[in-house]
């Protein structure tokens, strides 16, 4: 499709789509439960949609009258066999966290996806989960989808150094943990997203953090509970850099998730020099806010160590608010980009210098030189939503030709509204 090029003068309030890996986990805790769960705010993009379909097809009856989305929990022992294999869609955290749950069935379930699905790497969560007395494997021997996992209801608890930073893996394991006969012990190599932490004390789960040690001993029984998802920040990263990149801008984006283990882009463009202020509305156990930027001048930065799995979703926009800052970004410690939706490392090298950025990719991320104008050029997607939106963003700045973007169908993945909340800036 034709891009948007040639704006200045964003000006406008978006609420932001609801928060994808929360959504997930929602539809997840919601069947895994006993009794009924209440979901609003539910994203009904195509991952999410994917976790909603993969639950019915293992047995559980949810309704979604338009508003509320309500799971009729069945508990980890009232799930049954789906009648064909699961389609994950596009989605890795539907397959990797289910995988989890399935490890403490005792049946046998297939599960594959789409052609990106299928060049994902699925050791890190079989190694472990197999470890526990599941049994799962991928396609010809190899760790790829289709998947087949067969589980067992006798999952012995685990003691687990993570070798990746991940909450995916994390999640799947702690999902294995809640059915295993006592206590397993999980180290991140980093600390990563902790929704699932989160939501298994809110569905009266007990859990033990203390900085990357969690501990949790099973077996447990969950309750059903009422979720309300806030919105995503990982959305709200585009219009934030739209807003800090394209002239006389001033973009507030309401309702934004913000758990601090989701926040590092704020750090960055607080680190880069950006116009960001923040009105926090949510509670001091679910974070939100209000965030307001306007076109601001920027300067180069690093990213490394911590902070990336804290910004990991976010890199691709970061590094297109980078081409727009004066100096160089360099970006280490990220070599987790590789194995995305697609290899992000060479999609955002690739796609911004075909339209005049300057940017190398390295082994573990990018180096970006700013300040660089950008001009009109066929881009693609490659099936990935975050690349589509961000190459969106940067046709913004392009002042004359055209940007032509294929795949952009899978922006619909996490942000199904994104051209239209993008047309109410500049009405
Ligand atoms: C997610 C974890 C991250 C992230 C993905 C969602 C989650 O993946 O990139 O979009 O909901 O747990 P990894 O666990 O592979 O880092």
């Amino acid at each position: 499709m034709e891009l948007v090029i040639n704006k200045t003068n964003l000006n406008g309030m978006i609420d932001i789509p609801s928060d994808k890996s929360i959504s997930h986990r929602s539809i997840m805790f919601g069947a895994i439960a006993q009794g009924k769960t209440t979901i609003k705010n539910f994203l009904r993009g195509d991952d999410c949609l994917s976790t909603l379909k993969a639950f019915k097809d293992l047995g559980v009856k949810i309704e979604d009258d338009g508003e509320t989305i309500t799971v009729h929990g069945t508990g980890f022992s009232g799930l049954k066999k789906a009648k064909e294999a699961i389609d994950v869609g596009n989605s890795g955290t539907t397959i990797r966290l289910i995988m989890g749950i399935l490890a403490g069935t005792d049946f046998s379930t297939e599960l594959f996806g789409d052609h990106s699905i299928a060049k994902r790497p699925m050791n890190r969560v079989m190694l472990p989960i197999n470890q526990m007395g599941a049994e799962c494997s991928g396609h010809d021997g190899t760790e790829f989808p289709p998947l087949k996992v067969t589980g067992t209801t006798t999952l012995n608890p685990i003691q687990y150094d993570m070798p990746v930073a991940s909450a995916q893996v994390k999640s799947a394991i702690l999902f294995a943990a809640l059915q295993a006969h006592g206590e397993s012990v999980i180290v991140e190599k980093e600390r990563t997203r902790d929704h699932t932490e989160d939501m298994i004390r809110q569905f009266g789960g007990e859990i033990t953090v203390s900085g990357k040690e969690i501990r949790i001993a099973g077996p447990q029984i969950l309750t059903g509970q009422e979720v309300i998802v806030p919105g995503d920040i990982s959305s709200a990263a585009f219009f934030l850099t739209a807003g800090l990149i394209i002239p006389n801008s001033q973009i507030t984006l309401n309702n934004v998730g913000l758990n601090p283990t989701r926040t590092g882009i704020i750090d960055v463009i607080v680190q880069m020099g950006g116009n960001l202020a923040i009105q926090e509305t949510g509670s001091a156990s679910n974070k939100a806010g209000t965030l307001t930027v306007e076109k601001s001048h920027l300067k180069g930065i690093e990213i490394s160590g911590e902070i990336i799995p804290r910004l990991i979703d976010e890199l691709p926009i970061i590094a297109l608010l980078a081409t727009q800052a004066e100096g160089t970004t360099i970006i280490r410690d990220a070599e987790e980009l590789k194995v995305k939706e697609t290899n992000r490392i060479d999609a955002v090298a690739t796609e911004l210098n075909k339209m005049g950025a300057n940017i190398e990719p390295t082994d573990d991320g990018l180096i970006i030189h700013g300040k660089t104008p950008l001009h009109g050029a066929n881009v693609t997607s490659y099936g990935d939503h975050r690349i589509g939106m961000m190459l969106q963003i940067a046709a913004l700045l392009v002042k004359e030709g055209t940007v032509e973007l294929e795949k952009a169908e899978a922006i619909s993945v996490s942000y199904p509204r994104f051209f239209d909340d993008l047309n109410k800036l500049y009405r």
